[in-house]
């Protein structure tokens, strides 16, 4: 049975009840800095806006799971200083545009003298600081695949030349494998496995394929792109009882890609309820806050709509059937 709890709460002070590294996909869609809703001009000035957000920022990567994901909503101008302290923090996958297929601004735009703006900022991130390249792998993905491989071949071959050596000549394959194999973000075929154990007389890696590509897969962080999501994501304008309401479909496809089943997502800013929406659809437990009263209350009403629609439609397919 899945779990979804949303409060009536600021989240400053709620996320200090959450315990450390639990959460595996925070969907951040705080207050933009003069924008759109009321909350929005909460902020007295930009720096205190800033501020507010690396507070936000540290409880995030204290509630984070090692292989959890981020996303942090913004418009297109000031998301930039968001970045600026988000990636201090974290690492920064994709920086992905938002583009509302049928954005309003489409109309009455003529005047500004500016390109029509029709696009927000999702910038998705992982944990650990911002490098690149190998560095960033190893740090974040521990590999026990390759750790077991590794030492493995070592008490055979002695030496990492003697491996490049075996895997040139007998496996005919390019010696950049053993890199590849040992220090990066990929694990050997199942069948070159067996063909290595089966070459040293099963004497050498006794362990299971598939059990030490679970464990590997469990400690990585979870991305199954099934949609083929680019870094520009069509979405839908809505309109509803909240003016920033974002589109479920959207969440639904980033909850997917970035979670598992039984996953918990966290949302401090539940607005409409809109990532409620989505881990239920997606049947992942949910927690989240949202300081105003009357967001709140049509949130909870069009959760329990939501719900009760979907069980109605469930009966009638099976009733069909
Ligand atoms: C941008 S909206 C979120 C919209 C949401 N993604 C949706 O699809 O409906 C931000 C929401 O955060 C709420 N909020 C602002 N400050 C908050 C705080 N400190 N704690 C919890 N909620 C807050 C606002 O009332 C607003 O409903």
């Amino acid at each position: 049975m899945m779990k979804s709890e949303v409060y009536n709460m600021d989240c400053m002070i709620g996320m200090k009840q959450i315990k450390d590294k639990s959460i595996n996909l925070i969907i951040c869609d705080s207050p933009y800095y003069k924008i759109c809703g009321d909350f929005d001009w909460k902020f007295k000035t930009m720096q205190e806006w800033i501020d507010w957000h690396i507070l936000l920022r540290d409880e995030f990567e204290r509630i984070l799971v090692d292989n959890g994901s981020l996303f942090v909503f913004g418009d297109d101008k000031n998301i930039a200083y968001l970045q600026v302290e988000f990636d201090k923090k974290f690492n920064l996958l994709n920086n992905i545009i938002y583009k509302k297929v049928n954005a309003l601004t489409n109309k009455g735009m003529m005047n500004f003298h500016i390109f029509t703006p029709i696009t927000e900022r999702i910038l998705f991130y992982d944990k650990g600081e911002n490098k690149t390249g190998l560095e960033m792998i190893k740090k974040i993905m521990p590999n026990p695949f390759a750790d077991y491989l590794k030492s493995e071949l070592l008490k055979y071959f002695k030496t990492i030349a003697n491996i490049r050596k075996f895997v040139v000549e007998v496996l005919k394959m390019d010696s950049a494998m053993v890199n590849r194999w040992f220090e990066g973000d990929s694990i050997i075929s199942k069948e070159k496995y067996l063909f290595i154990k089966k070459y040293l007389n099963d004497d050498y890696l006794r362990k299971e394929y598939e059990d030490l590509r679970k464990e590997y897969e469990d400690l990585r962080r979870p991305f199954n792109n099934k949609y083929k999501l680019t870094d520009v994501i069509d979405c839908k304008v809505q309109q509803g009882f909240h003016p920033t309401i974002k589109d479920l479909n959207v969440i639904i496809k980033l909850i997917h890609t970035t979670t598992k089943e039984g996953d918990l997502v966290f949302s401090p800013f539940v607005g409409s309820g809109t990532d409620r929406l989505a881990a239920y659809n997606t049947k992942r437990n949910f927690k989240g806050y949202e300081i105003d009263k009357i967001y709140f209350d049509k949130a909870e009403h069009r959760y329990q709509e939501h719900i009760k629609q979907l069980r109605l439609n469930l009966t009638f397919n099976q009733n069909d059937k």
